[in-house]
């Protein structure tokens, strides 16, 4: 049984990596989680007293992050700002947690040799034209947009440094944009989805053409499992599901899973240096590790996600005003 240190585990993606270590293995986790506008203590519920600790506090707390990793046999690092539309109206925090926060972590991890897994985003690459054959792989040079993927893509950086000049036992993994249940309602999916819900319509930035390639939360997290178990010390794995998708398709479905006209959303400013496309190669996840993802249907993805969104209205409705309100303001 092994004790595993989770920052942003009350997160999207955190908690549910949470839910699924404790149903599938023995180990122990421990969450750090400030509990910032994008955490809940409620996507924890109902987990194994037993095996689950949650610690309220910063990863820029570098007192708090020692005392904690001392403790644990695994970091697994998913604590970050990690909206872009909010990185370009206030990039502050962008800086604090995702660069000062992961240096904390690494010099604690550094001084207690403890093994480390570092999340990271494909928009760390930058993006593709449309009819770009390549997809991102393992080599693609950093080429970052926005605050948001600067601050990843330093944050990456110190975590290739510090394996190199200390030696740190540490692995990486990029991944694609992430769909699923407890994803917070700024994001594109739950954005809209919650609009139909709630009587509004979905909106759509610029033309709509930007591709994103859509991963299952839970394929996500099995490969970063994965990684942990078998992953090479010091390398780095691109994690993907083949999942390329316009932004008006993924609203014309998300319309049309829900009942409505296909054409029934609005066009709305886009987003200042809008990346285009996001494109992931995850041959060497399935290659070196064997890695392959579950859920093959995008279509059946989304129709369970959309169910989860109808069930667990009270968990996204106190917020869902004054997140219209914001996006209203920025003509969104
Ligand atoms: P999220 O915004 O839903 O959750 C982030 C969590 O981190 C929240 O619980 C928040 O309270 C916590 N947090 C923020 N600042 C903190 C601090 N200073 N100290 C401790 N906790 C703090 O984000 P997410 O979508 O679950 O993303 C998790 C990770 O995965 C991030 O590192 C992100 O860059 C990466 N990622 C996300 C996607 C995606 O599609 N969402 C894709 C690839 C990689
Ligand atoms: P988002 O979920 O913010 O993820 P990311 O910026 O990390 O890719 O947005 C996904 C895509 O959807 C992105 O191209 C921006 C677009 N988008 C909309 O068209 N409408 C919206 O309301 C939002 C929030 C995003």
């Amino acid at each position: 049984m092994a004790h595993l240190l989770v920052t942003g585990g009350a997160g999207f993606i955190g908690s549910n990596f949470v839910h699924s270590v404790l149903s599938d293995t023995d180990d122990r986790v421990t969450v750090l989680d400030a509990l910032t506008y994008a955490g809940d203590r409620r996507t924890l519920a109902g987990l194994p007293a037993d095996r689950l600790e949650f610690v309220h506090g910063s990863i820029a707390d570098g007192d708090l992050v020692d005392e904690l990793v001392s403790g644990a046999d695994v970091v697994v690092h998913f604590a970050a700002e990690s909206h872009n539309d909010n990185s370009l109206r206030d990039p502050r925090p962008f800086v604090d947690t995702n660069l000062v926060g992961t240096f904390n972590l690494l010099e604690s991890v550094r001084r207690h040799e403890t093994r480390f897994h570092h999340i990271s985003t494909d928009e760390v690459y930058g993006d593709l034209e449309l009819d770009d054959p390549e997809r991102f792989t393992e080599t693609t040079p950093y080429n970052p947009s926005s605050p948001y993927s600067a601050t990843k893509a330093g944050s990456d950086l110190l975590v290739r440094a510090w394996v190199r000049s200390f030696g740190i036992r540490a692995t990486l993994s990029n991944c694609s944009n992430n769909y699923g249940p407890r994803q917070h309602i700024e994001k594109f999916i739950p954005r809209q989805v919650t609009n139909l819900l709630d009587g509004r319509r979905p909106k759509l930035y610029g033309d709509g053409l930007n591709v994103r390639d859509w991963i299952h939360v839970d394929d996500h997290n099995a490969a970063v499992l994965r990684i942990i178990q078998d992953g090479q010390i010091g390398e780095t794995y691109l994690i993907g599901a083949d999942g390329e998708l316009d932004n008006r398709s993924v609203i014309e479905l998300i319309l049309e899973l829900m009942g409505h006209p296909r054409d029934a959303f609005d066009h709305v400013t886009d987003r200042a240096g809008h990346d285009r496309r996001y494109a992931i190669d995850w041959s060497r996840l399935r290659d070196e590790l064997g890695w392959q993802p579950r859920y093959r249907s995008f279509e059946e993805g989304l129709a369970r996600t959309i169910d989860w969104y109808r069930a667990n209205e009270a968990w996204w409705r106190p917020v869902k005003e004054a997140i219209e309100a914001r996006y209203a303001a920025a003509g969104q």
